[in-house]
């Protein structure tokens, strides 16, 4: 039998993985855009789920915008707790289970290794704090979850650090990018196989008690600066360009409108106990975006 899988947000940086993914042949993929379903709108998605007909439910909406969010509260928490809670209640009306995908910035990054999946929440800003209640939320209306917290995402789509990084090596002869915060780079793709995996032992091998919170992300931990290094190291393999000045700073010296943590490193010890899913290697999936963002780019070039 074909299992479906509703996929909620799926325009966004690991939705569009999600839908692009080669599934097992038993598996079909059914994305849904902000367009096509809002997850504040609770009639429409508890409507959505009921009649999809599918065996289980990831949502991957989200309002990601962190320093936006410090002026967008209400809204932030209108899509993160709200809709979240919108869909988990509706997983629990329909009785399907529900893959959530969550965040390093629920914790305050004051740990010198690690956070591990039972370390204090205490988020630093509204994107964040918004975040965490819709974890809370989920918790009190379905059991059957995964929270998936994962960390610093990029991807050939959508708004990230490597696009960003990027464009202003294009435009810019010095760079300055934050050298005290750390943390470990998880590509959208790999993310999304990591959801698949879960979801296939969820769904065939019998997996359904293991419900609750892990950690997923990439297997090398850095800062914002190393991470600008290692991304001009690749593209100038790649593709032989010239590389900017890279410029190591402090937080101090760039401010933001939210505070991030310090240290936003995911122990992701329990999903390698549980699920048997290990990291997987930064460089290799670092280098398979550029290698996507180097070809979308090419035509133009020309
Ligand atoms: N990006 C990161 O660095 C990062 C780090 C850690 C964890 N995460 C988490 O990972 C998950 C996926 O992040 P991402 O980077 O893929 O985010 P993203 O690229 O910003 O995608 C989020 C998607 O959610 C959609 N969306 C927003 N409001 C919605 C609503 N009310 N109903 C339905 N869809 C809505 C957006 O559509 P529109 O654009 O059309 O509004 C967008 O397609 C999120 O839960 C995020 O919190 C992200």
């Amino acid at each position: 039998m074909t299992e479906k899988i509703l996929v909620l947000g799926c325009s966004g940086q690991v939705g569009n993985e999600l839908v692009r993914f080669i599934c097992p042949e038993d598996f079909i993929i059914i994305g849904l855009s902000h367009a096509d379903a809002d997850i504040t709108k609770k009639n429409d998605i508890s409507n959505i789920i009921k009649n999809s007909g599918c065996s289980l439910v990831i949502n991957a909406a989200a309002f990601t915008e962190v320093d936006i969010a410090e002026k967008k509260r209400n809204l932030a928490y209108k899509i993160n707790e709200k809709g979240t809670y919108n869909v988990g209640e509706a997983c629990r009306n329909a009785g399907i289970p529900l893959i959530h995908i969550s965040t390093d910035y629920v914790f305050d990054g004051n740990k010198k290794t690690g956070f591990i999946e039972d370390d204090l929440v205490n988020p630093l800003g509204a994107y964040g704090a918004s975040k965490n209640a819709g974890e809370f939320a989920l918790r009190e209306v379905l059991k059957e979850h995964i929270i998936l917290r994962t960390s610093w995402v990029y991807s050939s789509t959508g708004k990230n650090f490597v696009k960003t990084i990027l464009r202003l090596g294009n435009e810019r002869e010095e760079i300055s990018v934050v050298d005290d915060q750390y943390g470990c780079p998880t590509s959208a793709h790999e993310i999304a196989q990591v959801i698949i995996e879960m979801a296939c032992q969820i769904i065939f091998n019998g997996k359904k008690d293991k419900w609750g919170t892990y950690h997923y992300c990439g297997d090398t931990k850095m800062t914002w600066y190393g991470f600008a290094c290692e991304i001009f190291n690749v593209v100038s393999k790649l593709n032989g360009c010239s590389v900017p000045k890279i410029i190591p700073i402090t937080t101090n010296q760039y401010p933001t409108a939210a505070r991030r943590p310090q240290n936003s490193v995911l122990n992701c010890l329990r999903i390698n106990q549980v699920y048997r899913i290990q990291q997987k290697p930064f460089i290799f999936n670092l280098s398979q975006v550029l290698k996507e963002l180097i070809t979308i780019d090419a035509p133009e070039k020309r």
